[in-house]
C-alpha cells in the first residue's frame, strides 16, 4: 500500500537534543490523522519535517526519511517549493497578511506562483478556494476589506483558503483552532470533515477530545517516541500502552 506520508526511522535533534527520536508513521491518503500528545512532546517539530519547513531552522538537523506518496522528501534532488505547494501548513495563530484584502490573500500566491494567467481565472480560483474553505457566503460582500474584520475562526479558514488555492494534497495544520472560539472551532472541524473526502489532513492537538471528536486514525506521541498509533475508536477504547490509556483519560499531561 502507497501511504500519503510515511515515515522511516526518523530522528529530529536541535543542536544536539534529539527531540524526535526514531519514529515510524503511516499515514493513508484522505483521512483525518490527529496527532496528539502533551505539550513540548514533539508534535509542531515533526508537522514541520513533512514539508521541509523545517529546513528554515538552521539548528535543526533530520535524519531517516520522510515519503510524501513514496517520494523521499530528503533526497537531493527535490524541489522544496513544490513539496510545500503540494503539503500545505496552518498554524496555531491565524496568519492572513494584515495589509492584504481578503481576496489579495488568496490571490497573491496564485500570481507569485503564476498559477493562473487571466484576471478571469484569478476571480473564480479566489472564489473556489474560499468556498471549499466555507467561507465564501460569509464574505463575497467585502472581499476588498482587511482581514482584521474577520473573526478568529473567519481568519483561520482565510488561511485555509489560502493554502487550497495553492491545489496541495496534504493539508498540515498545527493547533488550528487553538485561539479560536467553540463556535469557530466547530465551523472548522465541520470543514475539516468535509475536505477529508478530497485531501489527507494530519492535524496537531493536545487535546483527546478534538482528536476522538474529527480524526480517522491517531498516533501518540510522548517525550519524541510514538508510543501507540492506530484508528482513533480502537485506540480511545482499547489503548495497548499504559501511558497512551493515562493520556486518553486525561490524567496525564
Ligand atoms: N527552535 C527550537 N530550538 C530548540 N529547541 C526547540 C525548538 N523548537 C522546539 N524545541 C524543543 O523541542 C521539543 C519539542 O517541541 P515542539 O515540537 O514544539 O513540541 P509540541 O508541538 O508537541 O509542543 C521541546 O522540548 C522544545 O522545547
Ligand atoms: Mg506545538
Amino acid at each position: 500500500m502507497r501511504y500519503a506520508i510515511e515515515t522511516r526511522d526518523l530522528r529530529i535533534s536541535y543542536g544536539n537534543k534529539e527531540v524526535i527520536k526514531g519514529v515510524n508513521f503511516k499515514i493513508p491518503e484522505k483521512i483525518v490523522y490527529a496527532l496528539m500528545g502533551p505539550s513540548g512532546c514533539g508534535k509542531s517539530t515533526l508537522l514541520r519535517s513533512f514539508n521541509r519547513l523545517l529546513d528554515l531552522n538552521k539548528d535543526a538537523k533530520v535524519s531517516g526519511q520522510v515519503l510524501i506518496f513514496g517520494r523521499n522528501i530528503y533526497s537531493d534532488d527535490v524541489d522544496v517549493m513544490e513539496i510545500r505547494r503540494q503539503v500545505g501548513m496552518v498554524f496555531q495563530y491565524p496568519n492572513p497578511f494584515p495589509h492584504l484584502s481578503i481576496y489579495e490573500n488568496i490571490a497573491i500566491g496564485l500570481r507569485l506562483n503564476k498559477m493562473v494567467q487571466t484576471r478571469e481565472e484569478l476571480d473564480s480560483r479566489v472564489k473556489w478556494a474560499l468556498e471549499k474553505a466555507s467561507l465564501l457566503e460569509e464574505v463575497e460582500d467585502r472581499l476588498d476589506d482587511y482581514p482584521s474584520s474577520l473573526s478568529g475562526g473567519q481568519k483561520q479558514r482565510l488561511v485555509i483558503a489560502r493554502v487550497l488555492a495553492m491545489k496541495p494534497r496534504i493539508l498540515l495544520l498545527d493547533e488550528p483552532t487553538a485561539n479560536v472560539d467553540p463556535v469557530g472551532t466547530k465551523n472548522i472541524e465541520n470543514l475539516l470533515f468535509e475536505l477529508k473526502k478530497e485531501y489527507t489532513i494530519v492535524l496537531v492537538t493536545h487535546e483527546p477530545a478534538q482528536a476522538s471528536r474529527i480524526s480517522d486514525f491517531v498516533g501518540f506521541i510522548y517525550l519524541g517516541e510514538l508510543v501507540e498509533s492506530g484508528p482513533t475508536a480502537r485506540i480511545f477504547e482499547n489503548p495497548q500502552h499504559e501511558l497512551t490509556d493515562r493520556y486518553v483519560r486525561g490524567i496525564l499531561s
